[in-house]
């Protein structure tokens, strides 16, 4: 998906109470991870649950060009013959991977220390992102990238034909350029050492102790540190992913605005590196209860039910908290409009290098409902006014970022007149049920 040829307009007018079961699809995350680790191990790895959006299957094809054999077998059934560590044929055309940071930024560790050559592209959001972040340590282990300036794609990129160990302290909290190093680590000898000052999504972490790999954390003053064996056999393995807390965020977000609401979402992981948007929605006054905590595929997941509430309050969010909820300051800054009192999010200067500048793009949306918000280089601060005090009325600009634009369109759904967005096609990338799931619940979205 790397030409966004077809903007699609759609537009959220205000709804009656959403009622229903809403299943979402698998974790985005996890995905990815799925296919590639899935791509490095030995044997057959079986996935269940894979979240069939556009970045994960962008994610698919690139395994298949460095020589795996990814199958789907029916709906979120999927298996992976993988090549082994260390196993990558160099592929035999440009490895495109959309609309996603997390594919290429992955994909480039897993290769980085294989002695192939691969160019790496994506589309326009995906192009203006920097990769110098995770191009830097893998040169570390021996590889070298040949972008364009700014570190950005198209690129190309050689992998070590003799990799060195690295120990590399993260200067920024990512658990993208966490796992690619970790990624990396994998084909080198001896041990691999990333610190992370402050923890961030851990399911690299996760799988590759799944997969048997050798890996250790322990935590010391500087972090999080993380010491992977190198050269492992991986073995494959059943992969059951659990269901997106992020995708959930936008109908539990919904439910909490529509009057009258009541939703429960099923079986949403409620991993502690993940869960920051749900502890902060219970601090504003949400109505949500988690039901049946249990382990699924081996993450923590539980029963979400949702109700309409009138009585939330404006918050300071803890910016130690932004890793475990880097992906949903565009939906929180929402729920903070029909909050009563300023809601404070700092600390989010990574929310500019995403799909799209978040911050700037969700600042111009809420200001043109109607919102009062303050905003600086790493902060955003929304004055809420409570429920029914949003205009709406507005057409905002997605800037090709799938997250903004369901943000929006959940504002529509509560807004005193209809929210559109200019280009909605962005959604498909990791949320493809969206629209009919939504509809589903009684939400009105227009295709105009
Ligand atoms: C992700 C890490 C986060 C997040 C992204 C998914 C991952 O990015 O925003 O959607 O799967 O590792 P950063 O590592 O850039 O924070």
């Amino acid at each position: 998906m790397s030409s966004h040829d077809q903007a699609l307009k759609m537009t959220a007018h205000k709804s009656g109470p959403l009622i229903g079961q809403a299943q979402i699809p698998g974790d985005k995350s996890i995905s990815h991870r799925a296919l590639i680790f899935g791509a490095m191990a030995i044997g057959e790895t079986k996935i269940s649950g894979l979240l069939e959006g556009q970045d994960v299957l962008d994610t698919a094809l690139a395994m298949r060009a460095f020589g795996a054999d990814v199958i789907q077998h029916g709906p979120g059934s999927w298996s992976v013959h993988g090549v082994g560590v260390g196993g990558f044929k160099e592929p035999e055309t440009v490895i495109d991977c959309g609309n996603s940071g997390t594919g290429v930024r992955l994909i480039m560790g897993a290769m980085a220390t294989t002695a192939v050559a691969a160019v790496f592209t994506g589309d326009a959001s995906l192009c203006k992102r920097p990769m110098g972040r995770v191009t830097d340590p893998l040169a570390l282990f021996g590889a070298r990238a040949y972008g364009r300036s700014g570190g950005r794609l198209p690129m190309t990129l050689v992998g070590a034909g003799h990799p060195l160990p690295v120990r590399y302290a993260l200067p920024v909290a990512s658990a993208q350029v966490k796992s690619a190093v970790l990624l990396a680590g994998l084909n080198a000898p001896g041990q691999t050492v990333v610190i992370e000052p402050e923890a961030t999504r851990d399911h690299s972490e996760r799988m590759l102790l799944g997969f048997g790999a050798q890996l250790h954390v322990e935590q010391s003053a500087e972090g999080n540190v993380i010491t992977l064996t190198g050269q492992p056999e991986l073995r494959a393995q059943s992969v059951a992913v659990p269901r997106d807390p992020s995708s959930a965020a936008f109908p539990v977000c919904a439910a909490l605005l529509v009057e009258g609401s009541d939703i429960t979402v099923p079986g949403v992981s409620q991993n502690l590196t993940r869960n920051g948007l749900y502890l902060t929605l219970v601090e504003m006054g949400a109505q949500i209860s988690f039901d049946n905590p249990r382990l699924e595929g081996g993450e923590p997941v539980a029963d979400l039910r949702v109700r309409f509430s009138d009585q939330m309050r404006g918050v300071e969010v803890p910016p130690a908290r932004a890793p475990s909820m880097i992906d949903e300051y565009p939906i929180l800054s929402v729920v903070a409009a029909f909050a009563t009192g300023k809601t404070f999010m700092r600390g989010i200067k990574e929310l500019r290098v995403k799909e799209s500048d978040r911050i700037d793009a969700m600042a111009r949306g809420l200001e043109a409902c109607g919102v009062v918000i303050e905003e600086d280089e790493d902060s955003l601060i929304v004055h809420g006014n409570g429920m029914g005090s949003v205009a709406g009325g507005a057409i905002c600009k997605t800037h090709i970022d799938h997250r903004i634009a369901m943000s929006f369109l959940v504002m529509g759904l509560a807004a005193n007149k209809p929210i559109s967005v200019d280009d909605a096609s962005p959604i498909v990338t990791s949320f493809p049920i969206f629209e009919s799931l939504m509809g589903a619940l009684g939400a009105k979205l227009t295709r105009d």
